[in-house]
């Protein structure tokens, strides 16, 4: 593929201008065997609202999620595959009995609305705290490295708190077997909880990421140094899952020349192309990709070459359908779908404040705002009570009234 480098500072107005049925973003698409009405993702979004004790899905998180079902596919928020894997107060879990009950509330509610649904799988590694691991132990990670800047933890009084980073626990070469098989678990457990599929988060500076970059790898045994080894791991969870999940069920999240949580590669064109060769052996559904010129999509400038390299390159190691998140609106999604960047779009802060975002793009109608101080933590409010197109007219109720999460 020769798609340019460089995209037009102001974005193409194509999609205002284009009906419906001639913009691509709303053609059907196949993906691995998930038939999609259209191309518009819901991203995986954190909300760290899972009911306590045991980080267990409730009804509430059902009534969120039904009411995003006009998603493509929603994407889950990510959650630990263990209490080893967590990093942030409240976030669910898939380790135990209750969190799957709890999680079949919420495919439940998907399906019944006609949707369809992937778990997120995640192991933060090092972006955790004593307070969250069991018995306080440090979290684990490939090597010895603090991360900077702050964990998110509960108090004692029972609310969000920072609290800063310890030194990570590098992990042993004999754990990695018991890592690989609570991924295992998780899918296998992914499967009775009712979704459709699973996702292998690999993005964002999570455990996954920390073994695939330079920053925070630092080992000589077979999953450091080269990066045919700091590979290892990842090729190894989803190796594990596909044994439990048909390949086409499974997508892989990564985030190349990523920053978050303090991750670091000091050549990202050769580990992400070389990740993402191996991934295309394995004939996923497909391959999720946190996108390195997002900051410019949103500010609408020229995105740097480098980031459309990165872009290029994976485009062409990767040959099944590619998910590109970060930054789009309706008409820098028509146009990057158009430029065959990618497939399909996921979009994360826009679903948040807009339950029925599809229609809500499909007709150009106006979108609520976010409020970036209800993301994490609490009830309702930023959370389940954005109005839907039709509740704003009085067509709808108030959606999905059930108390019996308090
Ligand atoms: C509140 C919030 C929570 C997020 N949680 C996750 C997560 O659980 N897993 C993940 O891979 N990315 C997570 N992200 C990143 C989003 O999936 C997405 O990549 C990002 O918001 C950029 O897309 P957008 O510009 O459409 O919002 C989160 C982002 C936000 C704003």
């Amino acid at each position: 593929m020769s798609a340019t480098l460089e995209l037009p500072a102001a974005t193409n107005p194509a999609s205002e201008s284009r009906p419906t049925e001639q913009r691509l973003l709303f053609q059907p698409i196949k993906v691995g065997r998930f038939e999609l009405p259209h191309r518009i993702v819901m991203a995986p979004l954190t909300r760290s609202r899972a009911r306590q004790p045991g980080n267990v899905p409730s009804a509430l998180n059902a009534c969120y999620y039904q009411q995003r079902a006009s998603a493509a596919l929603i994407v889950s928020e990510a959650t630990q595959i263990s209490m080893q894997g967590q990093g942030y107060a409240w976030t669910p879990g898939i380790h135990s009995r209750e969190q799957v009950e709890g999680w079949r509330l919420v495919t439940d509610a998907v399906h019944e609305a006609g949707g369809r649904i992937v778990l997120q799988m995640w192991h933060v590694g090092r972006i955790s705290h004593p307070a969250l691991q069991p018995d306080g132990m440090p979290p684990v990670a490939p090597s010895p490295i603090r991360p900077e800047s702050m964990a998110f933890i509960e108090n004692e009084k029972g609310e969000g708190e920072l609290a800063p980073f310890v030194t990570p626990r590098a992990l042993q070469p004999e754990e990695m077997p018991y890592l690989v098989a609570q991924y295992e678990r998780a899918a296998r457990h992914a499967i009775k909880a009712g979704f459709d599929g699973v996702e292998v988060h690999g993005a964002n500076g999570y455990l996954l990421d920390q073994f695939l970059c330079t920053g925070t790898n630092r080992r000589t045994d077979a999953y450091g140094g080269p990066v045919e080894n700091r590979v290892r791991l990842l090729l190894e969870v989803v190796d594990a899952v596909t044994k439990v999940w048909d390949a086409e069920a499974v997508g892989v999240r990564l985030s190349p020349m990523g920053a978050a949580n303090d991750i670091r590669d000091d050549d990202p064109l050769t580990t992400f192309t070389h990740a993402t060769r191996e991934l295309n052996a394995r004939k996923l559904a497909y391959l999720h990709v946190v996108n390195p010129a997002m900051g410019a999509l949103e500010n609408k400038t020229t995105p740097d070459a480098a980031a459309m390299q990165m872009l290029q390159r994976i485009r062409e190691a990767w040959h099944g359908p590619l998910m590109l998140a970060g930054g789009f609106d309706a008409d820098t999604a028509e146009q990057w779908l158009r430029e065959g960047r990618a497939d399909l779009v996921a979009i994360g802060r826009k679903f948040i404040a807009n339950p029925d975002l599809p229609e809500r793009l499909r007709t150009h109608a106006p979108l609520n705002a976010d409020d970036a101080a209800t993301y994490y933590g609490g009830g309702e409010k930023g959370y389940t009570d954005y109005p839907s197109l039709a509740q704003e007219r009085g067509q709808a109720p108030k959606a999905c009234v059930d108390e019996s999460w308090r």
